[in-house]
């Protein structure tokens, strides 16, 4: 007989030692954004597996009180997140001095989490979601007290476990190993669907950690204005053929979102130089958005919004307006009334579709909540409709010369899904990919991906914006603008990343480089620690990047030999990122675009100054650039190719990659051709 007593002895970090007695349920801010009911579709088994899983985690002296408590979050809530754990207050990643810890990782990365679940950075930071609908930084708020007092705790011999946000324990290791290693929902192939990871996650089993929600390297929404700006540009130059030296100016860009992500929209296409009007349907999003001046005009009527966007192109203004309302009904309108849409796109949340991601026309926001929790299987049809009714709207408009493109959210697989097996180019399922491209296939992937420029980015621990203008103006030393064009925008982003004042949480910044830029920055960065210009810095970048991550509806769609549907670069990267010594790793099932769709990981890597580091950067940020851009090579990407020759001279003796050879076309074809008879 095992007795919880023993159980009990044999734990030095556990709740009963973070509390003296059981915490009061904390009072709850009724402004902020709350996550809606997951809908409750566990069976009696289930429901009891639920319970007692969720015990595990308490103390056998609180199970009588919690048993209901929990039972009761998880009928209201569809989850149980135990937000009697919760802190009280405002959650903000403080600056590293002020977090305890035995060493410089677990301060940092307390930093990190935190930041995560600020009330101005989570979208339901009471449900710890990050961004996305449903990016959690774990499960509940039992995980996030014992992972906290697990990083106070590790030291730089010990290794960090977290299963699913489930901290399984401090693990010796030593100092060159990674502190944290965090998996996220990998699910066993036969159960890799959302019913299964609904159901897991309801059991508290998994935990759907999106990207940097997950990975503790979400930096707000800046993280995604230069991704943002990158692509609305280059999707200007190359489907609009704008010059080079030129911006949007004059053009519009007609999109949807102003949540986590999507938020990003209004201030990228004001970088950008363009006119944008992003349709959203709860209102508080607009608030944020509005507030931050990350948008500037509010309107409600379809026709106002055209109308204004009109006269601030004439007047070649840059400006960002916001719809309050559903983007199918503003489609509408362009059609009805034959607006000229320069780029169109849309970034609702179309990976958790049918769990409030997207609102379906003829619903407001909150008769979608309440139908939500209410009616599941109508909500369904309702979002259906609306999406074919949307699907509807952009063909008619590509037909009359607007440029569309899916923006990762897993909207053409959605309207699949929906039942349009028109959206897939050979008409019956997404194989062959859709009729609308997907902004990594058209612009991302072959201008910055098959290059290796990604999101890379650092936050400054200090929590000083002196230490981040520093770094500003060591990154932008960094860069030769006259190189390549990617170079020059970096530039001029970078020269104004401040002016456009893009922070929001903890002092960081985004800089899309590739696999030498990112090295010499990091190594420049390290340099300064050391001389104590500024405070130690945290590296990392989104999972969303060149080698990142296996995603065939996104990061991988221009992957054409076939090999998009493996997900053996991801899973490398993060090995291989393990073994040079990266602070933190992560793998993840899902991402942007939903489980089962995507494997995606990324790292964490704490600048102290040291010699350690720097050998650290020397291996492992080449490691993670370059794994992407090899096996980009591998698939016969042309600009893949052409780094990866030049990185096979550049790193002679140190570095070595396979190049493929190209066949003649006709050789292939003509003899395939005898094949089939053709
Ligand atoms: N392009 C990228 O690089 C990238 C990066 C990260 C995420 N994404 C994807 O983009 C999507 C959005 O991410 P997010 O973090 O902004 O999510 P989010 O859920 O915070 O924001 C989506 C917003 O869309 C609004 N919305 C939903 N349906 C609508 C409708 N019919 N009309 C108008 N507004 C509607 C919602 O109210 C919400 O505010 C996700 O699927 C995410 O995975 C893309």
């Amino acid at each position: 007989m095992i007795w919880n007593s023993d159980i009990s002895k044999a734990m030095t970090i556990q709740l009963e030692k973070i509390f003296d007695k059981l915490p009061e349920h904390p009072e709850f801010v009724n402004s902020v954004r709350r996550a809606p009911k997951r809908s409750f579709t566990l069976s009696r088994r289930d429901t009891a597996l639920a319970l007692t899983n969720a015990l595990r985690y308490i103390p056998e002296k609180w199970h009588r009180k919690l048993a209901s408590e929990f039972l009761n979050e998880l009928l209201t809530t569809g989850r149980i997140y135990g937000y009697r754990f919760r802190p009280e207050g405002m959650i903000t990643g403080r600056p590293i001095d002020e977090y305890k810890g035995k060493c410089i990782e677990g301060k940092a990365f307390q930093v990190m989490i935190d930041n995560n679940l600020d009330f101005d950075i989570a979208l339901y930071p009471y449900e710890l979601v990050t961004y996305g609908e449903t990016g959690q930084v774990c499960q509940n708020w039992m995980q996030y007290r014992i992972i906290k007092r697990y990083l106070e705790e590790m030291t730089q011999d010990q290794t960090l476990v977290v299963e699913s946000g489930h901290p399984l324990g401090l693990f010796a290791s030593s100092s060159e190993a990674p502190r944290v290693i965090i998996t996220n929902a990998l699910m066993v192939g036969v159960f890799d669907d959302p019913e299964n990871l609904h159901r897991a996650a309801a059991l508290g089993v998994a935990n759907y950690g999106q990207m940097t929600a997950g990975g503790w390297m979400y930096i707000g929404p800046q993280g995604i204005v230069h991704g943002t700006y990158s692509t609305i540009l280059n999707a200007g130059r190359t489907k609009l053929n704008i010059p080079p030296d030129r911006d949007l100016s004059g053009y519009l860009f007609v999109t949807s979102g102003l949540g986590g992500m999507s938020g990003a929209q209004g201030k990228a296409v004001e970088i950008a130089g363009g006119v944008g009007i992003i349709a959203e349907v709860d209102y508080s999003r607009i608030q944020t958005r509005h507030e931050q001046e990350w948008v500037h005009d509010v309107v409600d009527d379809p026709g106002k919004a055209f109308e204004l966007a009109n006269n601030y192109q004439n007047r070649r203004e840059r400006r960002a307006i916001a719809f309050y309302g559903n983007v199918v009904d503003l489609l509408e309108y362009a059609v009805g009334h034959h607006v000229k849409i320069d780029l169109l796109s849309d970034q609702t949340s179309c990976h958790a579709v049918y769990e409030g991601g997207y609102c379906p026309q003829g619903l407001t926001f909150e008769q979608r909540t309440d139908l939500l929790e209410k009616d599941h299987k109508k909500f369904k049809e309702y979002v259906n409709t609306s999406l074919k009714r949307h699907y509807e709207q952009i063909k008619i408009l590509v037909e009359r010369g607007t440029y569309f493109f899916d923006y990762g959210n897993s909207f053409l697989k959605a309207v699949f899904d929906a039942g349009v097996k028109a959206i897939c180019k050979n008409g019956k399922d997404p194989i062959d990919g859709f009729i609308f491209p997907s902004y990594v296939e058209d612009i991302m992937g072959p201008l910055l991906f098959d290059y290796g420029y990604g999101p890379f980015r650092w936050v400054c621990l200090s929590g000083k914006r002196d230490d981040l203008l520093k770094t500003d103006a060591a990154a932008m030393e960094c860069i030769d603008p006259d190189r390549r064009f990617q170079d020059k925008d970096n530039y001029v982003w970078i020269r104004h990343a401040d002016k456009n004042n893009l922070v929001v949480g903890t002092q960081a910044r985004i800089l899309y480089q590739d696999a030498m830029g990112r090295m010499n920055i990091a190594l420049k960065f390290n340099e300064m620690v050391r001389n104590r210009d500024i405070g130690p810095v945290m590296l990392g970048r989104d999972h969303h990047d060149t080698g990142g991550t296996d995603s065939p509806f996104r990061e991988t769609a221009n992957i054409k030999d076939g090999s998009n549907i493996m997900a053996d670069m991801a899973t490398q990267c993060f090995a291989g990122n393990a073994a040079r010594g990266m602070s933190l790793v992560a793998l993840h099932n899902g991402g942007g675009v939903g489980i089962g769709n995507a494997i995606n990981g990324g790292f964490g890597l704490v600048l102290n100054g040291s010699e350690r580091v720097d050998n650290i950067i020397r291996s492992a940020i080449p490691w993670d650039v370059m794994g992407g851009v090899a096996r980009r090579a591998w698939a016969r990407n042309k600009n893949s190719i052409d780094t990866s020759i030049k990185y096979n001279q550049t790193r002679k003796g140190t570095d070595h990659i396979t190049l493929p050879f190209i066949p003649d076309e006709n050789l292939v074809k003509d003899l395939v051709a005898d094949v089939f008879n053709e």
